[in-house]
């Protein structure tokens, strides 16, 4: 093919922030002057030394909070949020913690089973959907957040340090469990992470703030096409990425 027809524009942005900045009453800012765009199909993940104001920002983005300053424009209201603690209700079932937001949405309930149904083998946890989350490990325990979260069917994913309370293979697998559905269902995301290897393998871009109040210092490309593959942790090229944001990292945090 030759000629226009193989200008590819763009998808429009899920996401917009331009100069936000967020103080608390208290007088703590946290953010300051943040510009960002996500677009459908980009995984932007966001490191920063603790307190810089990640979680702020995820707040901001999902309109738990508002801004102090700048504007924020966000084209969906389909948001999926993975809290850092799985925050499931251990009364209830896998199935039916799995279903709690279609409750609140108001979704018919033969609509919510069949959605549950469809995340939980999605997941993985089809076997332990009677359960409750007190008999299940850790990571299914982030399995069932998971598929609490995507039974919104969200276009704009927000994650809060998802993994960090698992153990490194576990780790692992749930990133690649991440992938596999960001690969599926082509959603934007922003994803906080302690850990530089998981943001880059992960991310298409690497945001990297520095200290309170958090600014954007740098943004690090990752251009490596999603598919990932394990194998691309051990290329030179993410090696490279890895030690870009690091550097990045300590320089912010020094400030
Ligand atoms: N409701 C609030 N009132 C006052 N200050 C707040 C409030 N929420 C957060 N802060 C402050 O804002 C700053 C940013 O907090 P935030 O939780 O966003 O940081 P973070 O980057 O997510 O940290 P961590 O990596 O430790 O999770 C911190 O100094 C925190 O104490
Ligand atoms: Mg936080």
């Amino acid at each position: 093919m030759t000629g226009a027809s193989e200008v590819v524009t763009a998808p429009a942005p899920l996401l917009r922030l331009a100069g936000v900045t967020k103080s608390f009453p208290d007088g703590t800012d946290a953010v300051a002057g943040v510009d960002l765009v996500v677009r459908p199909g980009e995984l932007v993940a966001v490191v920063g030394p603790s307190g810089c104001g990640k979680s702020t920002l995820l707040h901001l983005v999902a309109g738990l909070a508002r801004p102090s300053g700048g504007t924020l424009t966000r084209a969906t209201d389909r948001v999926g949020y993975v809290f850092q603690d799985p925050t499931l209700l251990p009364w209830r079932t896998v199935r039916r913690n799995v279903e709690l937001f279609g409750e609140l949405a108001d979704l018919p309930r033969a609509e919510r089973r069949r959605r549950a149904e469809r995340v939980l083998a999605a997941v993985g946890l089809t076997e332990f959907a009677d359960h409750r989350p007190g008999q299940l490990s850790g990571g299914m325990r982030m399995r069932a957040a998971l598929a609490r979260a995507l039974l919104v069917e969200p276009e704009l994913f927000l994650f809060d340090e998802p993994f960090a309370a698992l153990d490194e293979i576990t780790r692992q697998d749930m990133g690649e469990e991440l992938l596999r559905l960001f690969d599926q269902r082509g959603f934007g995301a922003i994803f906080v992470t302690h850990s530089v290897a998981e943001a880059v393998y992960l991310a298409s871009r690497v945001l990297v703030m520095s200290a309170r109040p958090g600014r954007v210092l740098r943004e690090i490309e990752v251009a490596v096409a999603h598919p990932r593959r394990p194998e691309f942790r051990r290329t030179d090229t993410f090696a490279t990425l890895v030690g870009e944001v690091s550097e990045a990292l300590a320089v912010g945090s020094a400030r």
